[in-house]
């Protein structure tokens, strides 16, 4: 009974872990990553050691496209996949985006229920089959390496499933892997679809079934389990279950459910469990997205221990109450503290520990940033060092950000707030504002500077580690110009941490509206591609 990683397994029963937290967990509201956030996501998931990084939907704009093909060329190790319609465009723009990388796949997809079919689609059965087998052969032509998606297979007719499958397997492709796309099917009816799809499939056993499920009944993990409990030797998944509408099935769940139970099925993953925590932690700041404190495996919670007998329990023998090792996750597995007198040298080989290779300026101005932390904190721990880096990184000159605030406020009087922000020509602009507090007084001020109209969606403060003087976090998501955004903020001042994080929001938001206007968008087609995907 442990996390551990254990001695190799027969390849037969190797998982393969499909990564697709940049591009199906992308398409969250409120997700927007630049380019250089989506490499340092995929360079953590080759740390991590996924098999196949899903990078994104090459047409549907040039910044995805720029994204994916950064990531074919900068992330060695994992196969680089980009998603593709059935379309001739979509499976060339997805080749011309992966082709340099070592390992690319093309992944290519079409609805087989009559749903899609009828109503998004406007098409038939026959015109399916035709376009799933020019898609495959045509992928094929480019790359060795294709997979093909019988779209919300779960509500289609099995046996027109089949039909496609099939077509999809004698062009070439590798992988057929089954969407639950809207999150509908349970167990038991994935199981009987699998393996009916095995009667009917030839050749089927000869490629990798996989698996790709929405979580909107809540049991993405427990049918992606099923699947492969079927046969399925692939999952797709995303970290922090992040994904279109309830998400994806979670990428730390299903690894440490296969790990943990690996006596009972014998099946595992080649997956680096001790990045679990670390590639959550990335991924939570960068895209926004919280993480609930009682989440499995990576919730602040999901070791921690409240009730008297349980605690009890574990100081007495810890497997007590725990089916896991927290260090095998990789939570609480760095001893790393720095304090005050601590040099840049110290600095640089922390955070070379914990994964960032920090030079020349950057690492000056972590280490301005570390010393201002360290007079307000006695000790500066590995959590610390991760937030304060991330923030800096953040940090963009060629955007807005936050040059410095006043707030006065109490309870007998009306706060208000004076805010200078960096404005991208290198000026500062100066807003006022008061409001309800001190932190609405700020985001006016803010908004004032910026002369930006936008509507606060959701304000969250978090601490990033424990104890009074601990580092606070805020994560702020807003609607502006059209699009939701969010943006984070660290700082051992709330206030401070809040300005940083509605700035930042702000700006992306900004960012990716003249990032639309460019290519030729209205905000209201932000959705692309101007078809339906997935
Ligand atoms: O949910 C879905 O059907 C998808 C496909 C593109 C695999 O994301
Ligand atoms: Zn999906």
């Amino acid at each position: 009974m442990s996390g551990e990683q254990t001695a190799s397994v027969p390849p037969t029963d190797r998982v393969q872990i499909f990564d697709t937290t940049l591009r199906d967990g992308e398409q969250s509201p409120g997700i927007s990553l630049n380019t250089e956030e989506k490499v340092e996501i995929a360079e953590q998931l080759g740390r991590l050691s996924v098999d196949v990084i899903e990078a994104g939907f090459p047409i549907t704009s040039p910044g995805d496209f720029e994204a994916v093909q950064a990531i074919a060329r900068a992330v060695e190790g994992p196969v680089i996949c980009g998603l593709a319609r059935t379309h001739k465009a979509d499976i060339d723009a997805a080749w011309n985006a992966i082709r340099d990388s070592e390992r690319p796949r093309i992944h290519t997809f079409i609805s087989t229920s009559d749903i899609h079919i009828e109503h998004q689609l406007q098409t038939d059965r026959e015109d399916v089959k035709g376009q799933a087998r020019a898609a495959v052969a045509l992928a094929r032509s480019l790359c060795e390496d294709v997979e093909f998606s019988p779209m919300d297979a779960t509500r289609a007719d099995v046996e027109f499933t089949a039909e496609v499958c099939a077509i999809a397997v004698a062009e070439g492709a590798g992988v057929i892997n089954i969407p639950d796309t809207v999150g509908y099917t349970t167990p038991e009816e994935y199981t009987r679809y699998l393996r009916r799809l095995y009667e009917l499939v030839p050749g089927l056993e000869d490629v990798t079934l996989s698996v790709h499920c929405h979580d909107d009944l809540g049991l993405a993990v427990a049918n992606s389990y099923a699947g492969l409990l079927a046969g399925a030797r692939q999952v797709e998944c995303a970290v922090n279950g992040i994904g279109e509408r309830a998400g994806n099935c979670s990428l730390e769940e299903i690894v440490m459910l296969l790990r943990t139970r690996r006596g009972e099925h014998g099946l595992d993953t080649e997956v680096d469990a001790r990045e679990l925590a670390r590639t959550s932690r990335m991924v939570s700041r960068r895209t926004g997205y919280v993480i609930q404190p009682n989440k499995a495996i990576v919730g602040r919670n999901a070791f921690a221990h409240e009730s008297g007998i349980h605690q009890d329990g574990v100081l007495k023998e810890r497997t007590t109450y725990e089916i896991m090792d927290p260090t095998t996750v990789g939570l609480e597995s760095n001893s790393i503290v720095l304090g005050k007198h601590s040099g840049r040298h110290a600095l640089r080989d922390a955070l070379e520990q914990l994964g960032f290779k920090v030079e020349g300026g950057a690492l000056n101005q972590a280490f301005k940033r570390f010393k201002e932390i360290a007079d307000k904190k006695k000790q500066v721990t590995a959590l610390d060092l991760e937030a304060i880096v991330s923030d800096e990184m953040r940090e963009r000159t060629d955007s807005y950000g936050l040059a410095w605030f006043e707030v006065e406020a109490g309870s007998r009087r009306e706060p208000n707030a004076r805010v200078a922000i960096r404005i991208p020509s290198g000026e500062e602009s100066v807003g006022q504002a008061s409001g309800d507090g001190p932190v609405d007084a700020i985001f006016g001020a803010i908004r004032d500077a910026v002369e930006a109209d936008s509507e606060l969606r959701s304000y969250t403060v978090s601490a990033v580690t424990e104890g009074e003087d601990a580092l606070g976090e805020v994560t702020v998501m807003l609607h502006a110009h059209g699009r939701l955004a969010s943006g984070q903020g660290v700082a051992t001042d709330i206030l401070e941490a809040s300005a940083r994080a509605y700035v930042r929001a702000l700006s992306n938001a900004l960012d990716g509206a003249a990032v639309r206007e460019a290519e030729g968008l209205t905000a209201d087609a932000a959705q692309l591609p101007t078809t339906p995907g997935p």
